[in-house]
């Protein structure tokens, strides 16, 4: 199979499979991780065909909506890229992104090792940022019946990847618990350019929603 048509399918059994999901972990999520993701990937040099197809599988069945089950998202992707026929190598490289690119706590260090995984990470957290980042922290906030904002709840930072998962903190705190960490948690210079742009923005919003809490404009 060519490369182009290998993307093509998944494209369609990616859309099938995450279409109208609420969370914000939908098929426009996924869409724009792959764009983003080829576009850091060109500049940066990585394999395109990796990229693409890490990025287009990133969620495919993710870990905080399976009560717990972190492998069923390589599990998953492996099943579909083995009926495509790709060779074993390119599985393995690409199930091992998947598996190591969720962000897990502001304590927790990151283990991703390969250019293409590093760029499918860069791309997948700067979605979680900038405008499009703060419309998915309140999607997701409410999701999970989350408080907007409550001034008695201060933000927590996560040592451990158990009490980031099982935080109720209100969705304002998840900006200082993870959304405002991103910037400097991005692998790749191109990636690190476009977070800048996207970090000052949530700032603004911040800043703001403050001034409006307070009825000071
Ligand atoms: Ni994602």
């Amino acid at each position: 199979m060519e490369p182009n048509e290998i993307i093509d399918k998944t494209i369609k059994y990616v859309r099938d499979t995450l279409e109208g999901e609420g969370s914000g972990h939908d098929w426009w999520h996924v869409y724009r991780v792959w764009k983003t993701a080829h576009v850091i990937g060109e500049k940066e040099g990585a394999d395109l065909v990796i990229v693409e197809l890490a990025a287009l599988l990133h969620d495919i069945a993710d870990w905080k909506f399976h009560e717990g089950d972190e492998d069923i998202g390589p599990k998953t992707a492996e099943k579909w890229l083995t009926g495509l026929n790709l060779e074993q190598e390119t599985i393995a490289h690409i199930t091992g992104i998947i598996k190591n690119i969720s962000f897990k706590g502001a304590g927790v260090a990151d283990h991703m090792d390969s250019l293409e995984g590093k760029v499918v990470q860069d791309a997948d957290r700067l979605d979680a940022i900038g405008a499009i980042g703060i419309a998915r922290c309140f999607a997701y906030g409410g999701y999970t019946h989350r408080e907007i904002y409550n001034p008695d709840k201060k933000p927590e930072l996560h040592e451990n990847k158990e009490k980031y998962k099982n935080s109720d903190s209100p969705s304002i705190n998840h900006f200082y618990e993870k959304l405002l960490l991103l910037k400097d948690r991005m692998n790749t210079k191109t990636a690190v350019e476009m977070a800048n742009e996207r970090h000052q923005f949530m700032e603004q919003f911040l800043e703001h929603f403050y001034l409006e809490w307070d009825a000071e404009v």
